[in-house]
């Protein structure tokens, strides 16, 4: 895949998370819970590298190609929705559902079925129309909706862990695994406070 290749290919996967970027801050603009506060703290978004996309392919046993991109590759756009409470993730991601233009490709709810090391956050990989001069086309986009706790934690993790050969990774990953507990602990009590549980 050559530069030229990978910057053409990856376009409108980029036109698809700023569609649905916008529509999450509609979203954010009319969705008000009872405490009157905006469900979301921050957006972040990403396009997958043209390394990281060689790379994860050639883990699939894939020629590192765009049509296998294409093809295999779900979440070379990627959107990650930082929010306060776990309510606001699922309130978020009913109404998103509720737009009926919008497919959902997958969906996997690592909140209330957390990893075993801990990870939680709520991913969904929706299709967006993008509408150019030949016609319409469905781009996937990878949502992660995680809490600012989740987020915390999930950051914390991909920071000490990823990658890293060192001796004493499973005594450090058992400890992560308490602060996942505790952090749901806390989250629950701030949620208290507000009034949503
Ligand atoms: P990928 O091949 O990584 O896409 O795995 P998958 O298709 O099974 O998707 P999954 O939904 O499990 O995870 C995709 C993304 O979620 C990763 O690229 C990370 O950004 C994030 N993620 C998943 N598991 C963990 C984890 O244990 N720790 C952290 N920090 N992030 C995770
Ligand atoms: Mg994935």
């Amino acid at each position: 895949m050559t530069n030229e290749q990978y910057y053409t290919f990856i376009q409108p996967y980029s036109d698809a998370k700023e569609i649905l970027h916008a529509r999450l801050n509609v979203l954010e603009h009319n969705l008000y819970n009872k405490s009157a506060a905006h469900p979301i703290h921050n957006i972040q978004e990403r396009i997958k590298k043209k390394e990281s996309i060689e790379n994860k392919l050639l883990r699939k046993e894939k020629e590192p190609t765009m049509m296998n991109a294409k093809d295999y590759l779900q979440d070379i756009a990627g959107l990650r929705v930082i929010c306060y409470f776990t309510e606001d993730i699922y309130s978020l991601v009913d109404t998103l559902k509720f737009q009926s233009d919008l497919i959902v490709i997958r969906e996997r709810d690592y909140i209330r079925h957390p990893k075993p090391n801990g990870y939680r956050s709520y991913h969904i990989i929706v299709g967006v129309p993008v509408y150019c001069l030949d016609g319409m086309e469905y781009f996937p986009v990878e949502i992660q909706f995680r809490t600012l706790s989740m987020d915390f934690w999930a950051s914390m993790e991909h920071r000490i862990l990823y990658k890293t050969t060192r001796e004493d990774k499973e005594q450090i990953a058992e400890e992560l695994k308490k602060y996942a507990d505790t952090l749901v602990i806390i989250e629950k009590q701030f949620a208290k406070y507000t009034g949503e549980s």
